[in-house]
């Protein structure tokens, strides 16, 4: 059958038959809210690169939290922007547990108890150097110290009350040792989302400014741990070991160069799949938008819709509050 029998405009003509066979809404449940947290108190520090997004202090925190239970946001990811005098070689303060992230967490989790508050673990916003993990004498991270120290961290922020411990870190066989972990502790309802596939990408930029990694870093890059831009069946291999290890969720990122990758992830283990709008998205879209060559609101939502149309069950995102808004008008 062809035309003109089969018209395919005809289920376009008109809104209510295209509602009807839409595949893929975008709902305020899919939505992850992504912060940062400085110390302080009254603090609201823009990050220069990502208009729009400010270092909060705890008690500003707090305000994001209620905005976020409010609009039926399930959960809120955290980041730490720690003063440069508490960052060292070995980057200590990552499990202190009256540390700034961990306080934060507490103060969230009294507040807001039924918002999911998601902790990354990595070691860059304390490091000296900006790697995300320890480093031997030519600069070159050591997985197994390193994953010692994210265990550490993981408990830390399980103690914390946060409910998802988020490695961010690409080190080898931390899934497995961070969950052993936790359940020695006692803490068997921690869930791991693991940051799997994730790319040595060059969107990460205004993040590295934001918890004030980008100046330590240098010129250093993140080569020998997060993966080749070209390489696709390598990030099966990494989820597969993931989940294997016992990651709950598994994460693919960024976001929109990678929804190829997202759609393999999430057809070949059918796991519980995230994606990461990251801060190099973020930024694209505001300036764009502030030229007035996009139409924000519009662009924003198409990548969040091909996010999930891609497979990806739930986005982290900086448009998290926007666009839970949106949604409701
Ligand atoms: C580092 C980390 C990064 C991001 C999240 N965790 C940056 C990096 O790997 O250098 C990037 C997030 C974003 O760009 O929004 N552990």
């Amino acid at each position: 059958m062809t035309f003109p029998a089969v018209r395919m405009r005809r289920m376009r003509r008109d809104a209510f038959s295209r509602a009807l066979m839409r595949e893929t809404v975008l709902t305020v449940s899919d939505l992850i809210m992504v912060a940062f947290v400085v110390d302080g108190e009254g603090v609201r520090q823009p990050v220069s690169s990502m208009p729009g997004v400010d270092r909060l202090s705890i008690d500003e925190l707090v305000k994001l939290g209620a905005e976020c239970v409010e609009l039926g946001i399930p959960a809120l990811a955290l980041f730490p922007s720690v003063d440069a005098s508490a960052k060292t070689e070995d980057a200590r303060e990552a499990w202190n547990p009256d540390g700034l992230f961990q306080r934060a967490a507490r103060e969230l989790k009294r507040r807001f108890p039924e918002l999911g508050l998601i902790g990354d673990v990595a070691l860059d916003p304390y490091t000296t150097h900006g790697q995300d993990g320890l480093i031997d004498a030519d600069g070159y991270v050591m997985n197994e110290p390193t994953v010692e120290a994210l265990i550490k961290m993981s408990v830390a922020q399980a103690e914390a009350g946060f409910d998802f411990v988020a490695p961010s870190d690409m080190m080898d066989g931390r899934i497995g040792a961070i969950r052993e972990a936790l359940e020695d502790a006692g803490h068997i309802h921690t869930r791991i989302l693991s940051y799997s596939a994730k790319y040595a990408s060059s969107f990460y930029g205004p993040f590295r400014d934001a918890v004030g990694s980008a100046a330590n870093l240098g010129k250093g890059n993140k080569h020998t741990y997060q993966m080749d831009v070209g390489n696709s069946d390598e990030a099966l291999r990494e989820v597969e070991l993931d989940l294997a290890e016992g990651a709950d969720a598994v994460m693919v990122k960024p976001g929109l160069p990678y929804l190829d990758i997202l759609r393999r992830v999430k057809d070949t283990f059918g796991a519980p799949t995230f994606v990461y709008q990251v801060s190099g998205e973020y930024a694209m879209i505001k300036a764009a938008a502030q030229n007035g060559w996009v139409d924000e609101k519009a662009v924003v939502l198409e990548s969040l819709m091909s996010m999930k149309r891609a497979g990806a069950d739930a986005i982290l995102t900086y448009f998290a509050l926007d666009v839970a808004r949106w949604l409701k008008t």
